[in-house]
């Protein structure tokens, strides 16, 4: 076939910008643009969140993002790296990352590395690697109900400083900031012994339809216990949890209850584990309250 015109793509000019100045529709436009399920709604509550820049391109498109959020005093969670598929392997995600390390200097930083950017992560010298499940699909409602001891009951509002107390133990960071926003747009179960609050799931709106989302227990059955009535609720529709990998049995009661295996991505860190539980047999991590969340 006869060329009739070429374009050199590959001669781009990028310039950095802080996030919160970009439309929002500017950035769920390269969300979408690479596959992600995100709805505007999901981009204004890490906006609301954390800091990030993007990379706008010489007529004001945005080519790139990278945002993150500070839990507490020296951690920072990275998420929402992103480069146009026009746009990549020119070496502007290794930028944009570099230019967050540079941004919160003296931190350790987490992240949930998709299999695009695990290489990359690695380079930089991020480790601690944990394999995380993408699991969603139409909830069928929960197989039948593992007995735990204790009662499952619907959040209260007095639950809040149990709720933050055990995400504190679960991960070694300070996620008050997260809560906040979470928690009034999120449904809650908690799994109460003793008069304790021992386990939490949340529940909300997010991606295709709905994520459950962070849950936290010491024990996959009372994980199991928190997620229940959710799945019980949904049943018929769309639900998301992602989960490592290393929770068998929580993975089991999942798949049972209508959601497949769509991905595993990798949870990571630089400088520390991303997510350290105080006590060993204590509190976990058993969902996460989103990949760019942790
Ligand atoms: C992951 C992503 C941000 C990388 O951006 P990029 O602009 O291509 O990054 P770079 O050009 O700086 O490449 C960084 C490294 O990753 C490698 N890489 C890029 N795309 C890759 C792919 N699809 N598979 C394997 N390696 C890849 C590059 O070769 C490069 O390695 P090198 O520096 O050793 O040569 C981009 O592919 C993307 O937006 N993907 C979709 C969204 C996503 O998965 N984001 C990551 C969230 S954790």
């Amino acid at each position: 076939m006869e060329t009739i015109a070429q374009l050199h793509l590959d001669a781009f000019k990028i310039t950095l910008r802080d996030i919160g100045e970009i439309d929002v529709a500017q950035l769920h436009a390269l969300s979408v643009a690479v596959g992600w399920p995100h709805r505007d709604s999901d981009w204004r509550v890490l906006l609301d969140l954390g800091q990030g820049i993007a990379a706008v391109d010489e007529i004001g498109r945005v080519v790139g993002t990278v945002m993150w959020q500070r839990y507490g005093a020296g951690f920072t969670m990275v998420g929402m790296l992103i480069t146009s598929p026009r746009l990549q392997e020119h070496g502007a995600g290794r930028w944009l990352m570099e230019r967050a390390h540079e941004l919160n200097p003296g931190s350790a930083f987490g992240l949930t590395a998709t299999h695009a950017a695990r290489r990359l992560y690695r380079s930089m010298g991020y480790g601690h690697e944990q394999k995380i499940l993408q699991c969603q699909g139409q909830a069928v409602g929960s197989p039948p109900p593992v007995r735990v001891e204790g009662t499952v009951r619907a959040m209260r509002a007095e639950d809040r400083e149990s709720l933050l107390s055990l995400d504190r133990a679960a991960t070694g960071c300070d996620r008050s900031a997260v809560f906040r926003r979470i928690l009034p747009v999120s449904k809650g179960q908690v799994l109460v012994r003793n008069d304790e609050v021992v386990a939490f799931a949340l529940c909300r709106r997010f991606g295709r339809e709905r994520v459950i989302g962070p849950v936290i227990a010491s024990v996959q059955e009372d994980a199991i216990a928190v997620c229940q009535p959710f799945v019980e609720h949904h049943a018929g529709s769309f639900l998301r949890v992602d989960t490592p990998a290393s929770h068998t049995a929580f993975v089991d009661f999942i798949v049972a209850s209508g959601m497949q295996i769509y991905d595993s991505v990798t949870s990571m860190g630089l400088g520390r584990a991303p997510y350290a539980p105080l006590d060993p047999h204590g509190p976990r991590r058993m969902a996460l309250a989103s990949q760019a969340l942790g």
